[in-house]
């Protein structure tokens, strides 16, 4: 993923008509999908990943594939060559509260969870890579000029490698909504952006965290991508008391299911941008 593919949320992506409009008729046309996939989910069945058009989601529309994925096999040695090293990995990289030469301003967090397939069975040793905004609801990086301010102590990005039962655990600083340009006064709710490395590099996945009861769930076209409740509630972390630490971090937890009908909503490679 380029810089500039990660941050293109931040420019206005289909002309000036479309990021004019209100919340209102993006309200109403959210709407009508889910009134559409309720009416046919007992015909056509659950949905458990987002529409891949969907208006209301501006960019979604020229994103998309529009022909069939045509089927390459990838390079012997992409299926079995680790694509980085154990070694690589610092454990203190999952503590992004420790960047800079003093402390990020916000609400220190821990999130943790467990990644684990369709059956269960852990997802051991693997990377997961994380970023997001600032507490000011800020991401350093040049396309992000919205005015919030940045943190010189936190730049928002993090890594580790699953344990052997598939836990991760980063400690961080909980991000603010910010603004998008998808139609007049967007805002996301606040999110962590994650990253899935399997074992081989076409395995790798991409997702969004989200943080229990915000209330710009039902405004926002991403989240509402997908139409099944139940499928956005899994991207939605729970708030864990055996988690937050006495006069030190609050804590979260989020567990990532990659396969089976109780997977966890990814987004199309190349599609990690807001
Ligand atoms: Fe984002």
């Amino acid at each position: 993923m380029s810089d500039d593919e990660a941050f293109s949320e931040h420019e206005p992506v289909t002309g000036s008509d479309t990021a004019q409009r209100s919340q209102a008729e993006m309200d109403a046309e959210m709407a009508a999908v889910i009134e559409g996939y309720e009416a046919g989910k007992a015909e056509h069945g659950e949905e458990t990943q987002p529409r891949l058009n969907y208006p209301p989601y501006r960019s979604s529309v020229l994103r998309h594939p529009t022909k069939d994925p045509h089927h390459a096999d990838p390079e012997t040695i992409e299926l079995y060559a680790p694509v980085f090293g154990h070694r690589d990995v610092d454990p203190l990289e999952a503590d992004l509260t420790i960047q800079g030469n003093g402390e990020p301003i916000g609400e220190r967090m821990v999130v943790t969870g467990r990644i684990v397939d369709g059956e269960g069975r852990p997802v051991r040793h693997q990377l997961v890579e994380i970023w997001q905004a600032n507490a000011a609801g800020r991401y350093m990086h040049k396309r992000d000029q919205h005015p919030a301010p940045l943190d010189p102590n936190f730049t928002g990005v993090g890594r580790c490698l699953t344990d052997g039962d598939g836990h991760y655990r980063f400690t961080t600083i909980k991000p603010a909504p910010y603004p998008w340009k998808n139609h007049r006064n967007a805002w996301r709710p606040a999110h962590i952006h994650f990253s899935l490395f399997g074992t081989d590099f076409p395995a790798r996945m991409i997702t969004q965290m989200y943080f229990p009861g915000d209330p710009l769930f039902a405004l926002d076209p991403i989240y509402q991508t997908i139409t099944d409740q139940r499928a956005r509630d899994r991207l939605v972390a729970t708030y864990d008391h055996d988690v937050s630490q006495h006069e030190w971090n609050t804590g979260y937890r989020w567990d990532i299911v990659l396969t089976g009908s109780q997977r966890t909503w990814t987004e199309p490679e190349g599609d990690e941008h807001e």
